[in-house]
């Protein structure tokens, strides 16, 4: 439900609150993702970094720490830290998937080529473990190098799981919480970390993080499907055209009768898809409810989120936090 009181989004309420840190944040990224020795590096970076984002993990990573009461400053790295592992991981999932859209622009893939995506990812992995470095922490050293290798497992993972029939939705989530939600935990357990915040604190961050990020995964396969793709700034159905086995479909798998299956079969384990295929899909997950019940999953998953935060203190951020997990939903009407 949107609160009246309030006609901005809660993720834009949560940007206004934490400006000036964004500021430096960006700043950084900036500073960080130039190179004196390859002009590829920021023609790439420049391309994704400047068409924006939603910068909604960095913004988490500040959160945490201004709810925490944190005094210092390396909280600033540590967002910069994390919304650079977020852009290394999408230059080589664009290559992955051979995604043609992102964040409304071509992707650095299609403009360029795989070879640079590839390489420029790396770079921006590697410039994040020093600004991760430069913190002294050895204990987020620990939680995002970490987190670094699940995303890197998760997208694995899918590799191999998401065109077979057999995959579960306990498959899938383990995909997710890999891919997604390890980062998002990472970002919100580090700003605690960085504040000195007593271990229940920390441990409520990080299960928050980890629901947000699992929600936010599941709704943006579901906008996948039913998505605006003005809005969402990628091509609607191209899982089902990368053959990617997400909620919905499993959903829809698993109510499939002989003849559905075999459509299955031929479109998402074979990959012969033809002209109205995508069509055919989306009717399916209509029939079997599969885009309504996805929508339940992640509603439980934004509940999850909310109902962690209880420990923490109360704070004006812990509100914009409750209020984030209802919007990640809610981006599904
Ligand atoms: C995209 O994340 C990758 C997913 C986990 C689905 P975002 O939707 O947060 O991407 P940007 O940074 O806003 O472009
Ligand atoms: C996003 O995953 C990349 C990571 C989370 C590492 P997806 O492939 O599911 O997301 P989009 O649709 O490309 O943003
Ligand atoms: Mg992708
Ligand atoms: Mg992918």
């Amino acid at each position: 439900m949107q609160n009246s009181e309030f006609s901005q989004k809660p993720h834009d309420r949560m940007a206004a609150y934490l400006q000036s840190d964004m500021e430096e944040v960006n700043r950084l990224i900036r500073e960080r993702m130039a190179s004196k020795h390859a002009p590829r590096i920021p023609e790439v970076t420049a391309h994704l970094v400047e068409a924006g984002g939603k910068r909604l993990r960095p913004m988490l990573t500040l959160a945490a720490a201004h709810m925490c009461g944190y005094q210092g400053q390396y909280h600033i790295n540590l967002a910069a830290t994390v919304e650079f592992i977020h852009t290394a991981t999408l230059l080589h999932d664009d290559v992955v998937d051979e995604s043609g859209q992102r964040r409304g622009r071509p992707t650095a893939n299609l403009l360029w080529d795989n070879k640079s995506s590839v390489l420029v990812g790396d770079y921006l992995f590697s410039r994040s473990f020093q600004l991760m470095v430069e913190t002294g922490s050895l204990k987020v050293l620990d939680i995002l190098s970490n987190a670094s290798a699940t995303i890197a497992e998760g997208e694995v993972l899918q590799l191999t799981a998401s065109t077979d029939l057999k995959t579960t939705e306990e498959i899938y989530l383990q995909v997710v919480r890999g891919k997604t939600a390890a980062l998002f935990a990472a970002a919100t357990e580090v700003g605690g970390v960085i504040s000195g915040a007593p271990d229940d604190h920390i441990a409520a961050l990080y299960e928050y993080g980890d629901a947000l990020g699992i929600a936010f995964q599941i709704v943006d396969d579901l906008l996948d499907f039913q998505g605006d793709q003005g809005a969402i700034g990628k091509n609607v159905g191209d899982d089902f055209r990368e053959r990617k086995l997400t909620m919905p479909l499993i959903k829809a798998v698993a109510k499939a009768n002989a003849e559905e299956r075999e459509f299955w079969v031929r479109t998402i384990e074979k990959g012969k898809q033809v002209d109205g295929d995508l069509e055919r899909a989306m009717q399916l997950l209509q029939d079997h409810g599969a885009l309504a019940d996805t929508s339940v999953a992640a509603r439980s998953e934004a509940a999850r989120a909310k109902k962690a935060l209880a420990p923490l203190p109360d704070h004006p951020v812990k509100d914009m936090l409750t209020d984030l997990a209802d919007y990640v939903v809610e981006r599904i009407n």
